[in-house]
This record gives structure tokens, C-alpha cells and sequence, in this order.
């Protein structure tokens, strides 16, 4: 039997396996890079403005997203208590994604809009003054920490390389747009951005 041969030869199994996995693998995921579904925008999705951009690279910097996904499942209970479940369309302007799996705290994705500027502003310095039974680290410093705007500059002109539909005008004004301003103004202009794009809000 042929099959014995396989199976008796520990190497040529190996080869055979990877090349049925290899296989397999690209079935399922070469497709993605050409549905639309997967690279289109959604309507109405806007690449970050400086401001936002800056904010989210500050999130970055905090790891926020070690507590705090940005990915709605498609549930019941997700959809209910975060809006509109998460599609790939919102993702496209994403580099890289703060999709994250830890929920420490609560989803992200949708939180654009849910509270005033002035509750983040509170919660960001002290997150017990608004949720006193909180456990989120308080950020105090990102109220005196000053976004550095030629950095969020070259990140605008290097999301442009791979995609991202900035104009020369967006990139050119980036550094007046971002002079004097705060880490806790941007956070706060990224965290009111997020999720806009579908409307539906939770019920
Ligand atoms: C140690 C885990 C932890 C980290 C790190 C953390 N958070 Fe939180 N976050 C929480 C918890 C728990 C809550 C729920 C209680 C509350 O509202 O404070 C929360 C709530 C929030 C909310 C309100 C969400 C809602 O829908 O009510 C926002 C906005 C938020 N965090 C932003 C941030 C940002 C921005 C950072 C990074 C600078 C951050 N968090 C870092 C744990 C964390």
C-alpha cells in the first residue's frame, strides 16, 4: 500500500501535512484580499484627522487596548449593549488594528459620542470621579503632555503610502492643526471618532 509509505516516513508526512494545511490556509484567507466587503470603506468612513490620528497613537503608547477591545461581535448581547456589531469596512484606515481581545473594561468601538467630551476629560484624570467603583488606571499627565505634530505629520504622509486618502492639504496643515495641543484633547477627539461611521447605535 502507497499510504504506508507515508505513513512509515516521518519527514515526507511532515512535507505532505504542511502542504494540505498550506492549502487550506490560503483558501480561506487569499479570497478576503479581493471581497469588497473585506477592502471597500464602508459609506462615509473618514480617515482620523491629525488631532484624532494623534490621540490614537497616544492609545497606543498607553496600551489601552490591553483592557479595552474594539471589535463588536456579531451577538445579541453585543449588539445590545455596544450598537452595530464591527465590519471590516470600518477597519481599512486602521494600521495597525486596535481590534484587541482583553475586555477589562468595555468595549471601544462605538463609544464615539456616548459621553460629553467634558466626561472623558474627568474620566481620563480619574476615572473614579465619574465610575467610583472603577478599576482603570487614572492618566493624569495627558493633560499637560503636548502632541508632537511633525511626528503625527510623517505618519499621515506613511498611512498615505499604503492607502489612506490623505491630500497634500490634510498632511501640509497637520503640524498648525496640532500646535499647543494636548495628548488628553486628542485622546478625546479619537475616543469621540470612533464608530460614527454606521449609525445605528445601540437600543
Ligand atoms: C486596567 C485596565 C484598563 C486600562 C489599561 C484602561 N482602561 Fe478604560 N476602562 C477600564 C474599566 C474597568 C472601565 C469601566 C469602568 C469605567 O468606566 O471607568 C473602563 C472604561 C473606559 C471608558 C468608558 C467606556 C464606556 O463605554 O463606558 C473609556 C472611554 C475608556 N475606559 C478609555 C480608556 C483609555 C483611552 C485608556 C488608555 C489611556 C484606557 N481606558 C485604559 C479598564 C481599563
Amino acid at each position: 500500500m502507497k499510504h504506508d509509505i507515508v505513513e512509515k516516513s516521518p519527514g515526507l508526512l511532515i512535507v505532505l501535512v504542511l502542504i494540505v494545511v498550506a492549502i487550506g490556509g490560503l483558501i480561506e484567507i487569499v479570497p478576503l484580499f479581493f471581497q469588497k466587503s473585506t477592502t471597500e470603506p464602508v459609506t462615509g468612513l473618514k480617515p482620523y484627522t491629525a488631532l484624532q490620528l494623534a490621540g490614537r497613537q497616544v492609545y497606543v503608547r498607553e496600551g489601552c487596548v490591553g483592557c479595552h477591545s474594539q471589535m463588536i461581535r456579531p451577538f445579541r448581547a453585543e449588539t445590545e449593549r455596544y450598537g452595530h456589531y464591527s465590519v471590516a469596512g470600518e477597519s481599512v484606515y486602521e494600521r495597525p488594528f486596535l481590534w484587541g481581545s482583553k475586555r477589562t473594561g468595555p468595549d471601544l468601538a462605538r463609544v464615539g459620542g456616548r459621553y460629553s467630551d467634558e466626561w472623558h476629560r474627568v474620566h481620563l484624570i480619574n476615572p473614579r470621579d465619574v465610575v467610583p467603583e472603577s478599576n482603570m488606571p487614572a492618566y493624569p499627565w495627558l493633560a499637560t503632555g503636548i502632541v508632537n505634530g511633525e511626528q503625527v505629520q510623517a505618519k499621515m504622509a506613511t498611512l498615505r503610502i499604503v492607502g489612506v486618502p490623505y491630500s497634500d492639504e490634510d498632511i501640509a496643515s497637520a503640524v498648525e492643526d496640532l500646535n499647543g495641543k494636548t495628548e488628553l484633547e486628542a485622546m478625546i477627539a479619537y475616543l469621540q471618532s470612533l464608530g460614527l461611521a454606521i449609525k445605528e447605535k445601540r437600543s
